[in-house]
């Protein structure tokens, strides 16, 4: 039994662990371990109280892979709903779909009952105004929203630059392995901006028979690197983990132009190794590891790919 989740999951790994020790299976632990994160206001962004869009609206994004049957499911710019990793759960088990997005992931979401939560919270909404507020003159204040956004949104960021994303990777008592990882994405997004997160192969990727991925920070990059699904496909060529990552690693540093920062790439082996590597800008990470054995969860630090 193995979990790895990345700084925001420690809030979740308590209960993931206690899934896995009470023999269920590892998506139902990596799910348990995600829905603590996206309820946590402490955490600016995932879920409950992260920051919006550029238009005030809180946009969240969710996945979820069995690594046994290789069934995925995901939700994008999901607005309104408590535990969006729970919505991308239900699109794998109910639907013959793999990503539903925007309006079509409300009404599915509305469709089977779950819980409704208005996550943008006063605090959020009044740093969302007063960012807004600096960023607009006169004119644009009037306009807005129908303004263009694009060149507002070239200053997206996270104003808590090291808060991100959550992913969960856990291996159960039976050999099962899973990954769930839910995120409001960058703040101030364009409206509708998808990141890694509900992108399979990049944001996550499990293959019980080989391991399992999963990237916080830029998702820019690990959408056009591909970078979940390579390191799988790298440990199923027969690379090490460390292997699998520097290879990644390398991959991102062959992408030219577009939003270039930091990844954090956290990787587990069928064997119920892990590693967990930082790259670029992403600097001084670190993670939560649990595995069968431990009292309690440890807090490491991440290594720094130097490719
Ligand atoms: N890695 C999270 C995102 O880019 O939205």
């Amino acid at each position: 039994m193995l979990i790895v989740t990345n700084h925001e999951g420690g809030v979740g790994i308590g209960e993931t662990a206690k899934a896995l020790r009470d023999g269920r299976p590892a998506l139902d632990a990596a799910e348990a371990g995600v829905r603590l994160v996206e309820v946590d206001p402490a955490i600016r962004s995932v879920g409950y109280n992260s920051w919006p869009n550029i238009l005030g609206q809180v946009e969240l994004d969710a996945a979820v892979m069995d690594g046994t049957t290789l069934r995925t499911g995901a939700v994008g710019g999901l607005v309104g709903y408590r535990n969006p990793v729970s919505v991308a759960r239900a699109v794998m088990e109910r639907l013959p779909h793999e990503i539903l997005v925007g309006a079509g992931a409300a009404r599915f979401a509305a469709e089977i009952a779950a819980e409704r939560l208005d996550n943008l919270t006063p605090a959020a909404h009044a740093t969302w105004q007063r960012v807004l507020n600096e960023s607009l003159d006169e004119r644009q204040r009037a306009a807005f929203p129908d303004i263009p956004l694009s060149e507002l949104c070239q200053r997206a960021t996270d104003p808590e630059y090291q808060k991100d994303t959550t992913v969960f990777l856990a291996i159960d008592g039976q050999g099962g392995m899973a990954s769930a990882v839910s995120t409001s994405g960058w703040a101030w997004k364009y409206p509708g901006r998808l990141g890694d997160s509900p992108i399979i192969g990049a944001g996550s990727y499990a293959d019980a028979a080989y391991g399992a991925c999963a990237c916080t920070h830029t998702g820019e990059m690990t959408i056009r690197a591909g970078t979940s699904r390579a390191v799988v496909l790298y440990l199923k060529m027969g690379l090490s983990l460390e292997d699998a990552l520097f290879e990644a690693g390398r991959d991102l540093r062959r992408l030219k132009g577009g939003l270039i920062r930091g990844v954090a790439l956290h990787a587990i082996d069928a064997q119920g190794n892990h590693r967990v590597a930082s790259f670029g800008e992403a600097k001084g990470v670190d993670y939560w590891i649990w595995e069968h054995g431990m009292a309690a969860p440890e807090r490491r630090v991440a290594m720094h790919l130097d490719v």
